[in-house]
């Protein structure tokens, strides 16, 4: 069992300037997510950004992947592939950016709309966001890990809604994903407990309909909801500090 790593001050300074440029790539990409956009010049772009701040999108290469970035649309669950996809009218979709900055790694992602969004794709997005809020507030020392997937899970039941059990949050920042995983839903004061110096993801992804999902046979990564329903998903970085937490993935 590899255990978890508990940042130096130096490496929390690296991990922190990592994960602003992340975020700073979120923010950068918004105003070109419009209709007749193929995601793929969105992660050309993306890419661009990355490689202008002289650091390396973590994604490109990672295990085969070929892009530099996640682009997620509607029933795709997560590790949608860029491609020559035009975005359109009504969309939802999740954009995942992994920074390597001098060495270390910060990940993050967010929803965009495109157009005009239904109002229950609007709602989903909506109680996803929320349901990150909550993890990250049971992010303190001394606290159990377990409690971070118990709050969202908790949470996400009252709006009808199912926690993707099959993908987690991660620890990251010397590697891109390193232990301890992170669930989404976990048994209440289950798993180790949490110390300063931590730093891992939460990143839940949340489904209208059931949380099944289902791996493309056909590229190897775009994982979809099984029964084709929306699914939406936000992501941070997160350190644990002497009082609480630090959301590194911040501009
Ligand atoms: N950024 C994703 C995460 O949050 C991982 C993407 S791995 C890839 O962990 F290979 F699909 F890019
Ligand atoms: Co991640
Ligand atoms: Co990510």
């Amino acid at each position: 069992m590899s255990k978890i790593i508990i940042k130096n001050e130096e490496q929390i300074a690296g991990i922190r300037a990592s994960s602003k440029l992340a975020a700073k790539t979120l923010e950068y990409i918004r105003p070109f997510v419009q209709p007749g956009v193929k995601t793929e010049v969105l992660d050309a772009k993306i890419e661009e950004f990355i490689r202008s701040h002289n650091a390396i999108p973590a994604t490109l290469n990672y295990s085969g992947f070929p892009k530099s970035c996640c682009i997620s649309l509607n029933e795709v669950v997560c590790h949608g592939i860029p491609s020559s996809r035009e975005l359109k009218d009504g969309d939802i979709l999740n954009i995942d950016v992994t920074t390597i900055l001098n060495g270390y790694f910060g990940d993050t992602s967010k929803m965009y709309t495109v157009g005009k969004v239904n109002n229950a794709a609007t709602k989903l997005i909506k109680a996803t966001e929320r349901a990150l809020e909550i993890g990250i507030e049971q992010v303190r020392p001394d606290n159990h890990l377990g409690n971070i997937g118990f709050e969202i899970d908790k949470y996400i039941r009252t709006k009808g809604y199912s926690v993707v059990y099959e993908y987690c949050g991660h620890g990251v920042g010397i590697q891109f994903h390193e232990p301890p995983q992170i669930e989404h839903s976990a048994p209440q004061n289950s798993g180790p407990k949490l110390f300063p110096g931590m730093i891992f993801t939460i990143e839940p992804m949340i489904n209208q309909g059931v949380p099944h999902v289902i791996t493309s046979k056909i590229d190897g990564w775009t994982v979809t909801t099984k029964d084709k329903k929306l699914s939406a998903q936000f992501e941070h970085t997160v350190l644990v500090t002497e009082d609480g937490y630090e959301i590194l993935t911040q501009v």
